[in-house]
């Protein structure tokens, strides 16, 4: 990483006031881990998103936009550039229709849908993190995708430096996929379409979905939720390629989707630790801090979990988690 000049850091306190140097991010990811940033600032505007990402593109310096810092992994050794923190939290519900900011909390947009009699949005209360980053990982919990529930994205395009109104279908949204992981955007905001319902049921079903989160997940814990992607095939001669392919859950062939932390569970690596890193005891696929823990290690223990995977059932399970300041 190259160190920014200080003509650079100059540019960018004249240009962002509130901008603070050498911040620890582990005060801002669910890990609570990760070195710190050069530079950071908090946007409370899609404005002053806006401002904060061209200030980081004039001064010449690199800069990472994060929301709720739930799906980051940041190095130990920090980032060397701008951290912008989508704070822009205005929200609206119109009839039908629920228009956000990017740097709303996913779970209060689904609860304030709920609670307005909207349906269709109840799942992602039990989503962490923001809905600009569950839109730009197309989030998913409990049969629900942010996919279904879209109708437009309202984003700045980099390579043009155009402000775009993407409609749901050119959002190219895929499994924990989305255009915005191709081609790099700032999201500022989404409008979502929900059906009118009535707020007893949702706040019933909204109720189920935590409880249920709660019973499966370890929610107290440091981690960053599902650390990898799910594994899809597509169809039964790849599954019966499979150097392990017995005892798979009927759900799951029909789905034709192996659960990431299924595979971790029957690999037996349920509770191994390394460092202060720890493999959960009640859900695979999260990977915990157990205080004091090193981005470093969490590395190590994704590579251990998938050379483990790989070698047993012959799959390369893929990152969800996005990792910031590893020289990517
Ligand atoms: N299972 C095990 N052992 C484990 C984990 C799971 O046997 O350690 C079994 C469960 O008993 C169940 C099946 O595997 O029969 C599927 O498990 P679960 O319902 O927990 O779903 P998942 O596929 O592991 C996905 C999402 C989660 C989301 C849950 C709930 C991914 C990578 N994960 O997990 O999303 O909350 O469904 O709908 O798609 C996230 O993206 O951060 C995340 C946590």
């Amino acid at each position: 990483m190259t160190p920014l000049s200080d003509e650079q850091i100059a540019f960018v306190q004249g240009a962002l006031p509130g901008v603070i140097l050498h911040e620890a991010m582990s005060k801002h990811t669910n890990f609570r881990l990760g070195g710190p940033a050069a530079l950071y600032v908090v946007a409370s505007s899609s404005d002053g998103l806006l401002t904060a990402v061209q200030t980081a593109l004039q001064a010449g310096i690199p800069f990472y936009v994060f929301g709720g810092g739930s799906n980051i992994l940041v190095s130990d050794d920090g980032y060397e550039g701008l951290m912008i923190q989508a704070a822009n939290r205005e929200m609206s519900i119109h009839e039908n229709r629920v228009k956000c900011e990017s740097g709303v909390i996913t779970a209060f947009v689904a609860r304030k849908s709920a609670e307005a009699g909207l349906s269709g949005f109840e799942w992602a209360v039990g989503v962490p993190g923001t809905i600009g980053g569950a839109v730009y990982g197309n989030a998913g919990c409990f049969g629900g995708e942010i996919k279904d529930v879209v109708a437009t994205v309202d984003a700045y395009r980099l390579s043009d430096g155009s402000r775009m109104e993407y409609p749901n279908a050119a959002c190219a949204f895929g499994y924990r996929d989305s255009l915005f992981k191709h081609e790099p955007h700032v999201i500022l905001g989404c409008t979502l379409t929900l059906q009118p319902g009535d707020t007893d049921a949702a706040m019933r079903t909204l109720n189920e979905i935590n409880a249920r989160r709660k019973a499966k997940q370890p929610l107290a814990e440091a981690s960053a939720g599902c650390m990898f992607k799910n594994f899809d095939f597509r169809d039964e001669s790849e599954l019966k390629a499979l150097r392990r392919n017995s005892d798979i859950p009927q759900g799951m062939i029909e789905a034709k989707r192996l659960s990431a932390g299924w595979l971790v569970d029957q690999a037996g690596l349920l509770g191994k630790t390394m460092g202060n890193i720890k493999v959960s005891d009640k859900h695979g696929n999260f990977i915990i801090n157990t205080g004091g823990g090193r981005a470093q290690d969490v590395v190590a223990m994704t590579s251990l979990v998938k050379m483990k995977i790989r070698d047993e059932f012959g799959i390369m399970l893929e990152d969800e988690v996005q990792l910031v300041g590893f020289g990517e």
